[in-house]
């Protein structure tokens, strides 16, 4: 059983489901995975993109690649696409839950459609798709399931309060599903970036504020994200904090958070002074 999950470090020929495949993060997984020999399915709401990736995952691995339409706001769409996906392509080994958004404001103005979005599809989404998927893993025995936190799941930053209750819960569910799934060879890997040069930005905060508050050196490329996920599957990893001061800052925080309330205030009061010169 530990044998077969190790074969995961290749991806050769295994099958790699990745919801949000359209942009950003899952789409650099989905060519990642495909130079690896991987046979990629992509889901997202937009068709047209999600056919690029796969055209372009075809041509990189010489396997087939797959895109279906799917909301993850749907439970029934979900249903229908996992049922699709089995007839057509076959058993998952590996699901990586990637389809996010956010919507950077103060919690005392952010609308109810907003909070519910974020929770739909960062939490609710990707609790239900793994739930299901972890069921056909179990049974076969092994598989991978990659679900995406946020360093904002654990170093508050301000005007994030709902969209960091969300990632917050994506690293609790893992905490759980990776202990109920362990003895059936089932690696649960929690991957908790700080921010990444992706479209994300566009629509997380589109008057740039929130961008504006953090320094370029804070940014991670998605490519070099998704060859260090790739490069954890297979093994015993449980998270993937990135860059660096994501695992510092996050066990500092546990540990004096009070102080981690004033840094962290001070920081981004600096910033917005800077950015005011
Ligand atoms: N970028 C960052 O700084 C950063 C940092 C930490 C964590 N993350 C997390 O990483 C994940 C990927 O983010 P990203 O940077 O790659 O963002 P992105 O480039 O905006 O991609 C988001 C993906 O989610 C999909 N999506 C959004 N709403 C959806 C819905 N209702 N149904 C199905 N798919 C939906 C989008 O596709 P469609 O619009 O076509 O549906 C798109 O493929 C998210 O969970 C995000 O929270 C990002």
């Amino acid at each position: 059983m530990l044998k077969r999950v190790k074969t995961l470090r290749f991806l050769r020929n295994e099958v790699v489901l990745i919801t949000g495949g359209s942009s950003g993060i899952g789409k650099s997984l989905a060519l990642e995975a495909a130079r690896r020999g991987a046979i990629v399915v992509v889901t997202a709401r937009n068709k047209e993109k999600l056919d690029q990736v796969a055209k372009q995952c075809l041509l990189l691995s010489g396997r087939p690649a797959f895109a279906y339409q799917m909301d993850a706001t749907s439970p029934d769409q979900i249903d229908e696409v996992l049922t699709q996906i089995r007839h057509q392509v076959g058993a998952i080994d590996v699901l990586v839950n990637s389809a996010g958004l956010a919507e950077f404001a103060p919690a005392a103005e952010q609308s109810y459609k907003t909070m519910d979005q974020m929770t739909e599809v960062n939490l609710l989404a990707l609790m239900y798709i793994s739930r299901c998927v972890a069921r056909q893993m179990m049974d076969q025995g092994y598989g991978a399931i990659i679900n995406l936190g946020s360093a904002c799941g654990k170093i508050p930053t301000p005007n994030s309060a709902a969209y960091s209750a969300t990632k917050a819960g994506v690293i609790q569910f893992d905490n759980v599903l990776r202990m109920e799934v362990a003895d059936y060879g089932v690696q649960v890997l929690t991957v908790n970036p700080g921010p990444v040069n992706t479209p994300f930005f566009d629509k997380a905060d589109q008057d740039g504020s929130y961008r504006a508050h953090l320094p370029k050196w804070m940014f991670i490329e998605p490519d070099e994200l998704a060859r260090r996920i790739w490069n954890n599957v297979g093994y015993k990893t449980r998270e993937i904090n990135v860059p660096g001061y994501v695992a510092y800052f996050g066990w500092a925080y546990q540990v004096f958070p009070g102080l981690g309330d004033w840094a962290i205030k001070k920081f981004f009061d600096f910033q917005q002074n800077k950015k005011e010169l």
